[in-house]
């Protein structure tokens, strides 16, 4: 079904396309429980890890998701290419093409670049973050991190967090999560919104404090500091006020409700250093085993998309 396909949108996917994803993701899960985490799946494919932004978690489950699959794997760091000469991206994106690759994983700081490079060649490319746009494997990796939880999505209310202006996650998660079934709803106040947010149909909360009782699902979003181009927050007391899930507010969150955050946390911003490092948290905080999960829905994709498929 997603063969040959590219990932540029957490729409691309309908709904049975994310079931099927996160079903295979299941049988992934199980290889990365085994003594020897790998299958010769992708053996013979090779897969181009391209990033022009800084990456912990997406490029290295990226990484590992081929790895794990038997698919040769190489590594593209923008700073030290010949792009630093001057070679356009599209001719760089050639270049590693000739290289007889068979996907693309791309992250790019400026929103909508990969969609420029998709109308320019044939080879599928997965989103792995562009500006503020999408993270598109993010939002999977995120819902199945809820459905391991709680078993399904229908009913579950959801509170995304934070500077929704800058965040590609958030855009990611209303779009996806909203569509599998569950009632979302941002906490944002006005500064940290887009113009157009009313566009995406959910309700808009100004402060922590109005949903930290009665959701199932508590998403902190990242401050994206190296995407503001001036300070949107009047200060960190003021965000720790408002904003910053801290130990009064755990302790005020529903029974079996969660904690999620895309990752890397600024701490004491977002999620307070008390909440980070205490056992007062307890199984709520589900951080690591988002990283632990996106290894498992990259492979599901990677195989998705290059099981099936026929070298050019
Ligand atoms: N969540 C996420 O995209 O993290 P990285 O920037 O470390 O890849």
């Amino acid at each position: 079904m997603l063969t040959g396909r590219s990932l540029l949108r957490s729409d691309d996917l309908s709904v049975e396309e994310i079931g099927l994803v996160l079903k295979n993701a299941d049988l992934f899960m199980e290889v990365l429980e085994r003594k020897v985490k790998k299958v010769p799946t992708l053996r013979g494919k090779t897969i181009a890890n391209i990033f022009f932004e800084p990456s912990t978690r997406t490029r290295t489950s990226f990484e590992l998701a081929a790895k794990r699959l038997s698919a040769d794997v190489v590594n593209f760091a923008a700073s030290t290419s010949s792009l630093k000469k001057g070679e356009s991206i599209i001719d760089t994106i050639d270049t590693i093409i000739s290289l007889k690759v068979n996907l693309l994983v791309i992250r790019h700081g400026h929103s909508g670049v990969l969609n420029f490079i998709a109308k320019h060649i044939k080879v599928p490319i997965i989103n792995a973050g562009d500006g503020k746009n999408q993270h598109p494997t993010q939002a999977l990796l995120d819902a199945y991190t809820i459905k391991k939880k709680f078993g399904t999505f229908s009913g579950l209310k959801v509170a995304i967090v934070g500077d929704f202006l800058n965040s590609r996650v958030a855009r990611s998660n209303v779009e996806l999560f909203s569509r599998v079934g569950m009632e979302v709803m941002i906490v944002a106040p006005p500064m940290l919104l887009p113009s157009d947010y009313t566009v995406l149909g959910v309700p808009v909360k100004t402060a922590i404090d109005q949903v930290i009782d009665h959701v199932d699902v508590v998403y902190m979003l990242r401050m994206q500091f190296e995407r503001q181009k001036r300070k949107l927050y009047p200060s960190i007391e003021e965000y720790n006020r408002f904003l910053t899930l801290n130990s009064a507010r755990l302790q005020k969150m529903k029974k079996g409700s969660v904690v999620l955050h895309p990752g890397p946390v600024n701490r004491g911003i977002e999620i307070s250093e008390e909440v980070m490092d205490g056992a007062a948290a307890g199984n709520r905080i589900l951080i690591p085993d988002q990283v632990t999960h996106g290894v498992a829905i990259r492979m599901a994709l990677l195989y998705l998309i290059l099981s099936q498929q026929e070298e050019a």
